[in-house]
Parts: C-alpha cells; structure tokens; sequence
C-alpha cells in the first residue's frame, strides 16, 4: 500500500461501515437496519406520513443508542481526527452518517449529508434545532409551538441530500478522494468516485469487502476500517 504524491486537499467519504465497529448497525450487512425494516416506512416522507409514530420511535431507539455508553468513536474515527490534526493541507470529511462520531472523535470540517440525528426539524418553517430527547407526534415544536410539527433532520429516500454544491466543489478541487465502509449503491454518494475521476483525482477505497463500485478506485484496501483506515492515515502523515 502506498500512493506516489503528497496530497494537498483530502476528500474523505464515510458510511456505515467506519461506526460498525463502534456498534452502529450498518444499513445493508447481514442483520442490518434494512433487514429489520422496510426502508420506505421509516426512511422516506411518504412513510412518515403514514405512521409518524413507527418513525419517531426508529429514530428515537437510534439516538438512545447513540448516546449511550455502549458507542464511542473508534480507531478509525480517532485516526481521521489525529489526520485533520497533522495534516497542513485541507481534509474534508463528506458523511452519509447520521450519528456524531466524527465530531466526538475531535474532526472539525464535517458535512453530513445525510442529516444528523442529533437534530430535528420543524416541518413548517425548515428550521433545524439541536435535540437530544425523544421526539413524539405530541412534542411541541419549539420554532413554531404546533404539536406534531418534528421530525427527524435525517435526508429520507426521495429528498435532496445536504451541502451537495459545497460537496461537489470539493470533489472538483481535491487530490485525493477516499471512500471509507461504504456499499456504494445509494446515490449522489454512489458517484463521487466517478466526479472525482473525471478530474483525475487519486481515489482510494476502504471496505471491509469489494462493493459494486470498487472497479472505479485506483486502490482498494480491504479489512475492517479500524486497522486500514488506521495504517492508511499513518502513511499519509508519514508523507507530511
Ligand atoms: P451500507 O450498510 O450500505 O454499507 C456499509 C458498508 O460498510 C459495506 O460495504 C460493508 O462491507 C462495509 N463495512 C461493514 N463493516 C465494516 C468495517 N468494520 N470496516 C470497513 N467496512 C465495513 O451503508 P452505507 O453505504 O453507509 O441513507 O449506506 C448509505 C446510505 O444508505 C445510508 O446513509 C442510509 C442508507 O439508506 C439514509 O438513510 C438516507
């Protein structure tokens, strides 16, 4: 394992897979979260609508978890965080994760794409709100004082995801793209890699196992995020 250039400007996209290890399920592994449910009735406006009940209590038991003392961030986490740290180009990590492991690991330029679920949303005005407690349909929206008017600041299937102009200027400008734990099948993330390319950018991936885009990367580097992505953020600071 090795790249041949010292980069100035690190594209770095997470998904499930670097939380894995921190015990967050991931999404489509053997006993993931859409093993257990159906994704358009806990993760879609449409679903929502019809059973609010069901969705705030998905999100709910997440964000229980998520900040109970079971989950911390893990090596992988801790390793991009030492990187931004050391490192005197730019990183920028791009996450289709909801929960705040980055943050809790010390990374400082995060863009979560997919939402957060440390926040919640007023449905009539857009207004996102830090929240840590359960929300209920009887929850009083602090933006707008209406019962019923929360929902999760998650991106559901079918809705746009956020900082999408900032992510692909940075895709545009980086010179090295890496793409950490994830299955590379929901889009626009699915097609970084390709954006990335286009401008001849290096593009590595880390997976614990080849994925549907793997062919795209100039290096894939296979095993669980917490040894590769720790070994791999070593050679980058060994370069600096
Ligand atoms: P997936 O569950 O689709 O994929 C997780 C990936 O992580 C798989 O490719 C696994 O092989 C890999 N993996 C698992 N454990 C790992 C480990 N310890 N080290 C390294 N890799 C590991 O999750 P995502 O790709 O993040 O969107 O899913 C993308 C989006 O689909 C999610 O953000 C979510 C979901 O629907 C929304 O909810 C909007």
């Amino acid at each position: 394992m090795n790249i041949n250039f010292s980069p100035k400007h690190i594209v770095i996209l997470t998904g499930a897979g670097i939380s894995a290890e921190s015990g967050i399920k991931t999404f489509r592994d053997a006993n993931g979260l859409w093993e257990e449910h159906d994704i358009m009735d806990v993760a879609s406006p449409q679903g929502f609508q019809r059973d609010p009940k069901l969705v705030h209590r998905f999100y709910n038991l997440r964000r229980q978890q998520l900040l109970s003392d079971e989950v911390h961030p893990n090596q992988a986490h801790i390793a991009l965080a030492e990187l931004e740290e050391k490192f005197q180009g730019k990183i920028t990590i791009v996450t289709q994760n909801v929960d705040n492991l980055h943050e809790s690991a010390g990374s400082k330029n995060i863009l979560h794409m997919h939402g957060e679920l440390l926040k919640m949303k007023c449905i009539d005005t857009g207004k996102s709100l830090s929240n840590k407690r359960d929300i209920t349909i009887d929850s009083p929206c602090p933006c707008c004082l209406k019962k019923g008017n929360l929902r999760p600041d998650i991106v559901w299937f079918g809705e746009y995801p956020m900082h999408m102009d900032q992510i692909t200027k940075e895709l545009e400008e980086c010179d090295l793209f890496v793409s950490i734990g994830t299955s590379g099948v929901v889009y626009p993330a699915a097609m970084f890699v390709e954006i990335a390319k286009s401008f001849n950018t290096f593009c590595v991936e880390i997976n614990m196992e080849e994925t549907q885009v793997s062919d795209n990367f100039d290096m894939h580097i296979q095993g669980p995020a917490t040894e590769t992505v720790t070994n791999f953020v070593q050679l980058l600071i060994d370069k600096e």
